[in-house]
């Protein structure tokens, strides 16, 4: 008999790291240890995360690809499914398949200087890349991040941000208006995308709500990017996430195959973000 293709493999919650009031990270790890010992994922990949009876939803792969033991998943608070994922603790199992999607072409980032231009949980699937980036020093000619959020209690990884930042990733964080003791900058990212910005740098790896891919993408447009100098990761609901059902097409592509991950010059038209 065939081997039942949607059957997840159950993953337990060794730990959960709060992000902030609405986004937790899951670190995770198969029961079966086999099942841990093989799994193996690209960044970029994403994986179709179940409860019984909550449904079913793709969670982007958020850790470093070379973590061995463990994988995370960064999961904001939406509907159904992500709510029932921020009741549970440590110990509960959760179901996974995967991975799954188009991961980013590493082979065509080296040597080049990325720019990684992050809104909100668009941070999430950019991280395993930022990590590889960040233990492969010569992989890149340089490396910097721009990151926005709406406030700035929302920022995750900062752990990770002062890290990378120590290892010369240029990061700079952005909140859409200032409060608080906030010293850092002001603006959307868009409003930090300037021609000094872009003439340093040849690669751009955008990831956030689709306003924010659509504003970032127009923006690159204005200052004569090449599309194929860009790379997105977009979203749609998924069912079965392996290109069979047709549910996560978009013009003529289906996301969970053909993406997540999409070079600029191969995007659905961008009002369709
Ligand atoms: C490739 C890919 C990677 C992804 N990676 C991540 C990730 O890393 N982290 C992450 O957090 N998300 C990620 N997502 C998004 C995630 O899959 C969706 O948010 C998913 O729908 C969540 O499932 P849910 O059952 O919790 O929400 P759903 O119930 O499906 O709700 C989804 C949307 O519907 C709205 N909604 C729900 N109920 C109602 C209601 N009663 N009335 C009005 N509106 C309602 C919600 O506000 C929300 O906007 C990814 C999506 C894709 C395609
Ligand atoms: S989710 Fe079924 S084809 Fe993409």
């Amino acid at each position: 008999m065939n081997e039942n293709i949607y059957l997840p493999q159950q993953a337990i919650i060794e730990d959960i790291i709060e992000e902030n009031s609405l986004v937790n990270t899951y670190v995770l790890s198969f029961c079966d240890s086999q099942t841990n010992a093989n799994f193996s994922f690209k960044p970029g990949q994403f994986v179709m995360v179940s409860v019984p009876h909550q449904g079913e939803a793709p969670i982007s792969l958020s850790s470093s690809a070379s973590n061995t033991n463990t994988f995370s998943l960064t999961i904001r608070k939406t509907g159904r499914l992500t709510n029932c994922l921020h009741t549970l603790q440590a110990g509960n199992t959760i179901g996974v398949r995967g991975p799954y999607g188009q991961p980013f072409p590493l082979d065509q980032l080296k040597h080049k200087k990325l720019l990684f231009i992050a809104g909100g949980i668009g941070i999430a699937p950019l991280r395993p890349l930022l990590e590889y980036c960040y233990a492969n020093a010569d992989i890149s000619e340089k490396t910097s991040l721009i990151y926005g959020c709406k406030s700035s209690d929302e920022f995750c990884f900062k752990h990770d941000i002062k890290r990378w930042q120590q290892a010369k990733i240029d990061c700079q964080l952005t909140v859409d208006k200032k409060a608080g003791n906030w010293e850092g900058h002001v603006g959307l990212v868009t409003q930090h995308l300037d021609e000094q910005v872009i003439a340093n740098h040849n690669i751009f790896l955008v990831c956030g709500p689709g306003i924010m891919i659509q504003s970032a993408i127009h923006r690159l447009d204005e200052l004569g990017i090449q599309r194929e100098h860009i790379f997105t990761t977009l979203e749609r609901q998924m069912k079965c996430g392996i290109g069979i059902c047709g549910h996560c097409h978009m013009d003529n592509k289906l996301i969970c195959v053909d993406g997540p991950v999409f070079n600029g010059a191969e995007l659905p038209a961008l009002h369709n973000l």
